[in-house]
């Protein structure tokens, strides 16, 4: 390599000359490879201009879910909650990143009890008390996108149904702490997976995060289990989502004809928590 690029600016916009920068990085993530790790291609590493974005549109993201969470109630059809989440949207100067994607037809996903995801929103869906509900809304602002998902209660729920809640939410928290520049996607499945276990839980296989911001579904694979120092290595920039689907029954899940909609396959509940992450200099910033 030219020797005059090592004292540019890294491409990264750190502000930081390149060797005192991504060529350390680049030099650890080497010497990994070299011994048999996997490590992210280069334009997995997002630069602090692309980061910004996504961070900016993670904020319309987390405003659509906290609005959600204000207004979400038993009688509410999910129909509604797809107008209220494409109005919010477009107001703040998004665009709904899951209208029309891959032919999926409305602006959120709305998932019931034993719906895993990919609830479609329709108006004869009303909710009831008791139900517990996962909202999955990805926003596109200037051309970046974020990912977020919450559970709901509606009313109150029985004591499993708010315990498998709790669960998900803590296990989406305890893959997210794993993040750190050279751990790995091993290291987040691998306590996302323990921990569920210990609690009784299986863990969806067939769904998992993924990587995000410039495209809504980027390389790499999320998965929700896994073995500590195994998969992909972790570097700053990376942007990705977490999201662990835990089941109150067996991991096994099934689609309808409709295409979409996953189901248990045991007709047991199913919940999950997403966050869409950036892989910082010591840790992760959560950006929705
Ligand atoms: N938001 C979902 C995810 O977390 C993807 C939904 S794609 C859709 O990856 F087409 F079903 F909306
Ligand atoms: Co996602
Ligand atoms: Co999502």
């Amino acid at each position: 390599m030219d020797k005059k690029f090592f004292d540019k600016l890294c491409w990264c916009g750190s502000g930081k000359k390149y060797k005192d920068c991504h060529l350390n990085i680049d030099t650890k993530l080497e010497e990994m490879a070299r011994k048999g790790h996997i490590v992210p291609s280069p334009d997995m590493c997002k630069n602090s201009t692309e980061i910004e974005g996504i961070r900016k549109s993670g904020v319309i993201t987390k405003g659509i879910l906290d609005m959600v969470g204000e207004k979400i109630k038993a009688g509410v059809s999910t129909e509604e909650i797809n107008t209220w989440v494409y109005d919010y949207t477009v107001e703040h100067g998004g665009i709904p990143a899951t209208l029309n994607y891959m032919g999926y037809p409305k602006s959120v996903c709305v998932s019931i009890n034993d719906v895993v995801c990919h609830g479609i929103p329709d108006d004869k869906t009303i909710l009831k008390d008791g139900d517990i509900v996962n909202v999955d809304v990805t926003t596109i602002l200037n051309g970046y996108f974020a990912d977020s998902s919450r559970m709901y209660i509606i009313g109150e729920t029985d004591e499993a149904g708010a315990d498998l809640v709790k669960t998900a939410e803590e296990c989406l928290y305890k893959g997210i702490e794993e993040v750190k520049p050279f751990k790995t996607l091993g290291d987040v499945g691998y306590v996302i997976e323990k921990y569920a276990k210990e609690k009784g839980y299986s863990v969806v296989e067939e769904y998992g995060g993924h990587g995000i911001g410039i495209r809504f579904h980027e390389d790499p694979f999320v998965a929700h289990c896994g073995q500590r120092g195994r998969d992909m290595v972790l570097a700053p920039g990376m942007v990705f989502t977490i999201e662990p689907m835990i089941n109150e029954g067996k991991k096994e899940v099934q689609t309808l004809d409709d295409g979409w909609t996953v189901l248990t396959y045991d007709g047991k509940r199913s919940a999950q928590f997403e966050h869409t992450i950036v892989v910082t200099e010591d840790g992760y910033k959560i950006l929705t």
